[in-house]
């Protein structure tokens, strides 16, 4: 590859910064080093996946795409076909683009659809169960990035996964440790309990796991091309079972999916370049509302885990989730006021009303007036290839193994993305967060989403970083965090992943914290200020950056601790 030089002078310089006073570094494991490409993913099987693609001569949006179909094949709580995402690319000759292949409300949807006669909502209608699938993108998404970018046939990115699907892998302690957590779920479909749950017995740790109709689900996409999923056998069959489940996709809703490409949203952080989701996604727009806010500070003299910083990121968070719930959904449905959420002028107007030396209750503060919670649940992954091109993603069946229900014969389970819109406006989802009309059920409409696959440029406007994370609503805040961990707090990709998060979503009212990540002093502190925390800690997000060594070229790559993935390179 060109862009790494091993000099005397960089060695010269390396020694030089080393007496600088930055500060001693976090411990964390060093990232893994490599000079061509990587793959930092949830799975180390699919990251492989990436990296076997890119020695065989493709680039990294045919990766991207390989690793995301292997991930449907080695982690499906989270990686599907089923499903859908978003993903974001930057070529390295600059060109940059998203694509949204979030899932669709089927047609037969209505605005009251969770509710029962008496206008509550219907427990579980929304998140589990055939009523609860939107009409899945991944195929579409992933097929209209290879065809785009991609210099592999759609063929020869889809035979590893058919291959995995078809031979089997062995099952890891994690993997078959997430399938005994999600009985309770996969036994209520007998296709879901027969494959996931080997029939009730369960899989084991070391057992070889295989998915012959998952193989074959492949094979047919690879002979027929990615549009047998939504006209071919594959959508008969999504049909035929909703048809006999209740559910509400017909042959028609498949053949009218269409994954949209669309510009990314750009800002700046301390005149670093950002380029991440628009909307559907709420991640990009509250993302750079949350960095134009803290760019009124000095975070880094703050210091990295002060109550002062966490108390101005909780005031940053709690005041772009409220407009979250407020002003986004589906662009195609809803006027999405994106160039006032994130203009610099709206963010130095929001941080006036911050107090440094009190919380300002979520009660009083609503939205504002712009110019016009557990982690195998979704799935991030992030690949560079030695030209610099780089695929950031985020896709999803939402809670984990979506709806539960696989369709049968197809072998893959179905998302239930239909939670994420508001089953009943001003009520909490599944994930606790109150969303407005703008996100309420209507057919066609895509769910509004808090995935938010990201890009940092350097100040020379090459790649510096990328990342993202699942997570539900704490994926913004943890994208938020790793950002600032590097930019402010001069952390290096995988040190800014490891360090511990919090997260607050406007409502309910609460810092959600993680184990050991907030001392009990700093909390009284916060307390002190008028904070009010989760009851218990949890760990939140799984993220998967990479980064460049602006220095030498030499390809970071860092999964994150919080979960069982890994990062890979060559
Ligand atoms: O699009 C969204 O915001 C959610 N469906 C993401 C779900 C998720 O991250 C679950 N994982 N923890």
């Amino acid at each position: 590859m060109k862009k790494i030089r091993f000099t005397g002078v960089v060695l010269l310089l390396t020694l030089t910064i080393s007496f600088l006073p930055i500060p001693a570094p976090a411990a964390s494991k060093q990232p893994v080093r490599a000079k061509h490409g990587i793959v930092a993913s949830s799975s180390d099987i699919a990251s492989q996946v990436g990296i076997d693609v890119m020695k065989a001569g493709g680039n990294a949006v045919d990766a991207a795409v390989a690793v995301g179909l292997a991930l449907a094949v080695t982690h499906p709580a989270a990686g599907n076909i089923g499903g859908g995402g978003f993903m974001v690319v930057r070529m390295a000759d600059g060109r940059t683009t998203t694509f949204d292949y979030r899932e669709t409300a089927p047609k037969a949807a209505s605005h009251d659809m969770y509710l029962d006669k008496d206008g509550k909502e219907v427990k579980g209608l929304s998140t589990v169960g055939y009523k609860a699938v939107g009409v899945p993108g991944t195929v579409a998404g992933f097929s209209m990035a290879l065809e785009k970018f991609g210099t592999k046939s759609w063929k020869d990115v889809v035979e590893p996964a058919r291959k995995l699907a078809a031979n089997g892998f062995t099952v890891s302690y994690d993997f078959a440790a997430g399938l005994r957590r999600s009985r309770k779920l996969l036994e209520q479909f007998p296709e879901s309990k027969r494959i996931f749950l080997n029939d009730g017995m369960f899989y084991e740790w070391g057992d070889t796991f295989k998915q012959p109709e998952l193989a074959a689900t492949f094979a047919r996409l690879q002979e027929k091309g990615p549009r047998e999923f939504y006209e071919g056998k594959t959508a008969e069959m999504i049909a035929a079972d909703m048809k006999a489940n209740g559910g509400l996709i017909t042959l028609e809703d498949l053949k009218n999916y269409k994954a949209i490409e669309r510009k990314p949203l750009t800002g700046t952080y301390r005149g670093y370049e950002i380029i991440t989701m628009p909307p559907p996604s709420s991640g990009g727009p509250a993302l750079l509302e949350m960095l134009n806010m803290l760019e009124n500070y000095d975070v880094a003299k703050l210091e990295y885990n002060s109550s002062d910083k966490y108390h101005l990121m909780i005031e940053t968070m709690r005041r772009a989730f409220a407009d979250r719930a407020e002003f986004l959904g589906d662009p195609a449905f809803v006027d999405v006021p994106t160039k006032g959420l994130t203009s610099k002028a709206y963010a130095k107007e929001l941080t006036g009303t911050i107090k440094m030396d009190a919380a300002t209750p979520s009660s009083v503060i609503g939205h504002g007036k712009p110019a016009v919670y557990e982690s195998d649940q979704t799935t991030h992954y992030t690949v560079v290839d030695a030209e610099g091109n780089v695929v950031t993603q985020t896709y999803t069946l939402n809670f984990g193994y979506g709806c539960g229900a696989t369709v049968k014969g197809a072998g893959f389970l179905l998302n239930d993305e239909m939670d994420d819109l508001a089953a009943k406006p001003g009520s909490p989802n599944g994930f606790g967060l109150v969303q407005g009309e703008a996100n309420s059920v209507q057919p066609g409409k895509r769910p509004l989403s808090s995935m938010t696959p990201t890009i940092v440029l350097d100040k020379e406007h090459k790649l510096w970083f990328a990342i993202g994370s699942p997570g539900g609503p704490t994926i913004i805040n943890t994208v938020l965090q790793v950002i600032v961990n590097i930019i402010d707090h001069k952390m290096n990709i995988q040190q800014a992943i490891d360090a511990p998060r919090i997260h607050h979503q406007w409502l309910p009212d609460l810092v959600q914290w993680e184990p050991y990540g907030l001392s009990p002093d700093v909390m009284k502190a916060l307390k002190a200020k008028g904070h009010q925390f989760q009851d218990r800690p949890s760990n939140m997000g799984d993220a998967e950056g990479i980064m460049i060594d602006p220095e030498t070229g030499i390809r970071l790559g860092a999964a994150d601790p919080r979960a069982d993935g890994k990062a890979v390179g060559y």
